[in-house]
């Protein structure tokens, strides 16, 4: 009898993997740098385009890429930004990486302003999961950190998602020292009735925002401990996962993540890769440099994309340098999406 091993599709070649034997099956694309919103820790002046800004992938390109990556084991794309909701024609982009052969799941990371009117399209679409954003449950809060006042558009959307039947359905709260800590018991209290999974994610220093950072960094620790303390209990990893480490509680419908970066190990078990909306491989968040795969990405051949990938997916750093504060070529998350 003839064995097929399902995470090689015959034809395809091997999953990508780098020197630490850690294997990429999960890529990040940026499908636009722009975005609407001021995140105080990211954007706080709001996106302005400048020179530098190169031109978005286009849709054939974004095929081309995908299908490289999925040939080469990627299973799982999530599309980011900035804010991807501002490109026109991201249901077209959700519907071409969910029509890839070997892609299993298509994620959306949006800030949530106006998800509400176009979830049912990206489903219909291929949507798989949703990460919406909200740093504070309090309007007038949610509106001094990201400079719009849409938190109960974001609450819609969650709603909404649940309705469309998404199963994974994520919402991101950056921890935040001043308000993070006192806003903990509305947090729960969603948890507690939603079937969503709540992240708390560490603050990472970006070149633009070092004096933010220096006031309001808090350690993931100080929840980890509080969930332990309360009864939660860690759950092990789904395939294809983040870096977020999760918690159940027999009382609560929802989870809660904690992404900390400043952890040990953080970057052991890495399984992502990222593309900027320009086209850019950035082999980690706070790399250096990013890698043009431009060039290979528009020749006829197929082949020369997936040489180049293997090639330079094997020089994957062992991991960032963000304890001795270095944050690599990174200025703000809109750059390449978090
Ligand atoms: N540190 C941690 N999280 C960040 N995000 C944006 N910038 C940072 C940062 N410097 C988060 C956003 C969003 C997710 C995509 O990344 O708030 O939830
Ligand atoms: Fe926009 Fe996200 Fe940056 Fe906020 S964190 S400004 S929503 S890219």
């Amino acid at each position: 009898m003839k064995l097929i091993n399902l995470s090689t599709p015959e034809g395809f070649a091997p999953t990508l993997q780098d020197q630490h034997q850690r294997r990429f099956t999960y890529l990040r694309l940026s499908v636009t740098e722009a975005c609407n919103f001021r995140c105080a820790y990211c954007l706080p002046n709001g996106y302005c385009p400048n020179g530098q800004a190169r031109k978005e992938l286009t849709l054939g390109e974004i095929e081309a890429l995908t299908r490289a990556f999925a040939a080469n084991g990627t299973r799982k794309i999530r599309i980011t930004g900035g804010e991807p909701t501002l490109r026109k024609d991201l249901a077209e982009i959700i519907r071409i990486c969910k029509q890839t052969t070997g892609i299993e799941q298509v994620a959306l990371t949006s800030n949530g302003y106006r998800i509400d009117k176009q979830l049912a399209e990206f489903r219909a679409a291929g949507l798989d999961a949703l990460n919406l954003s909200a740093d504070s449950l309090q309007a007038p809060r949610f509106k001094m950190i990201t400079g719009h006042d849409k938190l109960a558009a974001v609450m819609r959307g969650l709603d909404q998602a649940a309705e469309l039947g998404f199963e994974r359905i994520k919402l991101n709260t950056v921890l935040l020292r001043e308000h993070s800590l006192q806003e903990l018991p509305q947090f729960m209290a969603l948890v507690k009735q939603r079937n969503i999974s709540l992240r708390f994610i560490e603050l990472m220093e970006t070149g633009l925002q070092q004096s933010y950072f220096d006031a309001q960094h808090l350690s993931g620790k100080v929840i980890e401990e509080q969930l332990l303390n309360e009864g939660w209990q860690r759950l092990p990893r789904a395939p294809h996962a983040g870096p977020a480490v999760e918690y159940a509680h027999p009382d609560y419908v929802g989870r809660i993540g904690l992404i900390m970066p400043y952890s040990k190990n953080f970057c052991t078990d890495c399984n992502r890769l990222r593309v900027s909306s320009s086209g850019q491989l950035h082999l980690c968040l706070f790399a250096d440099q990013g890698i043009d795969l431009r060039p290979a990405l528009n020749q006829e051949n197929p082949d020369a994309l997936h040489a180049y990938l293997r090639a330079v997916v094997n020089g994957k750093q062992t991991g960032h340098r963000l304890n001795q504060r270095d944050s690599g070529a990174i200025q703000h998350l809109a750059m390449i999406g978090g």
